[in-house]
C-alpha cells in the first residue's frame, strides 16, 4: 500500500488487483497482487480470445467509485461470455468507477466512452489510470462527465451508441429515476442498443417496475447460470454477496 498524490489531495492506494475473465471456471487464484504478483507483466496484459487478465488500482477513499464493486466481476463475466457482441461497437459505461469493464469492454475490440460524476472525488483521475495500466491506447477510448438526469450538451451531440454498461448503478434510490432517465434518452437515439446492468439486491422494498414504464423501457433479467457467474468466485475474486447479484438487459420498448 502507498500513498499518492491526485489533483484533489492525498489518496492511499491499495496494492493492484487482477482480474481474470475465461470461458473456463476462474481457476486461476490471482485474487490480489502487487509488485510481488503471481503473473509476469506480459500475463498481466494478456488478452486473446480465450482470457483477459486486467490490472485495476484502487484506492483507500470514501467515494464510490475508487474500488471495484462486486457487481463489476459479474457484469465482466457476461460481456466475456458475449465479447464477440462488442467488437467494433461504440459503449457508454454508467457510474465507471475504477474503470474495471470499460478496460474489458476495450479488450473485446469496443470503443469505450466513461463516464461518471465530478460530484464524486477524483474518479476519473483512477479510470484514465486504470485505462493505461491496460495498455489502451488514449485514442481507443474517452472520458466525459455524466451526471445521472442531466442531458448535457455531450449526451446530445454523442453519435448513436451500441451498449450502456452499468454495474452497480442503481443502488441509491433517490437517483434512480435520474439513472433511467439518462438511460431511456440514450436508447431512444440509439436503435437496437441495449443497457447491460448488474445490480445488488439491498432492500426487498426497491422496485423500478413503475419507471420503466413511465420512461418506455423494458427489461429482462439473465440468470447467472448462463455465463458462469452463478459461483462464489468470479473472475479470481470471492464475491461476498454473490447471491445477491442479479444481471439485467434493458431496451426502449417502443
Ligand atoms: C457503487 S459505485 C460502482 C462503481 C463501479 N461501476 C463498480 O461497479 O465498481 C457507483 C458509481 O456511480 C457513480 N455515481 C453515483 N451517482 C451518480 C450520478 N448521479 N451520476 C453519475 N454517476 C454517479 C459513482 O461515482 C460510482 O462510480
Amino acid at each position: 500500500m502507498f500513498v499518492q498524490k491526485l489533483n484533489d489531495g492525498i489518496f492511499i492506494q491499495k496494492p493492484v488487483k487482477t482480474f481474470h475473465f475465461t470461458d473456463e471456471t476462474d481457476i486461476i487464484d490471482i485474487s490480489c497482487s502487487s509488485s510481488d504478483s503471481l503473473l509476469s507483466e506480459t500475463d498481466q496484459h494478456l488478452c486473446n480470445d480465450n482470457c483477459a487478465l486486467i490490472k485495476v488500482k484502487e484506492v483507500l477513499d470514501p467515494s464510490f467509485g475508487m474500488y471495484v464493486w462486486p457487481c463489476a466481476p459479474v457484469l465482466g463475466k457476461y460481456i466475456w461470455h458475449n465479447r464477440k457482441r462488442l467488437k467494433d461497437k461504440v459503449i457508454i459505461e454508467l457510474g465507471c468507477g475504477t474503470g474495471l469493464i470499460s478496460v474489458l469492454a476495450a479488450k473485446c475490440g469496443a470503443y469505450p466512452i466513461l463516464t461518471d460524476s465530478k460530484k464524486y472525488g477524483p474518479v476519473f483521475k483512477i479510470a484514465e489510470e486504470n485505462m493505461k495500466l491496460n495498455n489502451i491506447d488514449c485514442k481507443d477510448f474517452e472520458i466525459q462527465e455524466l451526471t445521472w438526469g442531466y442531458i448535457t450538451p455531450f449526451i446530445i451531440r454523442n453519435r448513436p451508441i451500441d451498449f450502456i454498461l452499468g454495474s452497480d448503478v442503481f443502488y441509491c434510490p433517490k437517483d434512480f429515476e435520474d439513472l433511467i432517465v439518462t438511460v431511456s434518452y440514450i436508447l431512444k437515439k440509439s436503435a437496437g442498443a441495449e443497457f447491460w446492468c448488474t445490480y445488488e439486491h439491498r432492500c426487498s422494498d426497491w422496485n423500478i417496475d413503475y419507471l420503466l414504464r413511465k420512461w418506455d423501457l423494458c427489461c429482462r433479467e439473465i440468470s447467472l447460470e448462463d455465463f458462469g457467474a452463478d459461483r462464489f468466485s468470479v473472475a479470481g475474486h470471492d464475491l461476498p454477496g454473490l447471491k445477491t447479484i442479479s444481471l439485467f438487459v434493458f431496451s426502449y420498448a417502443k
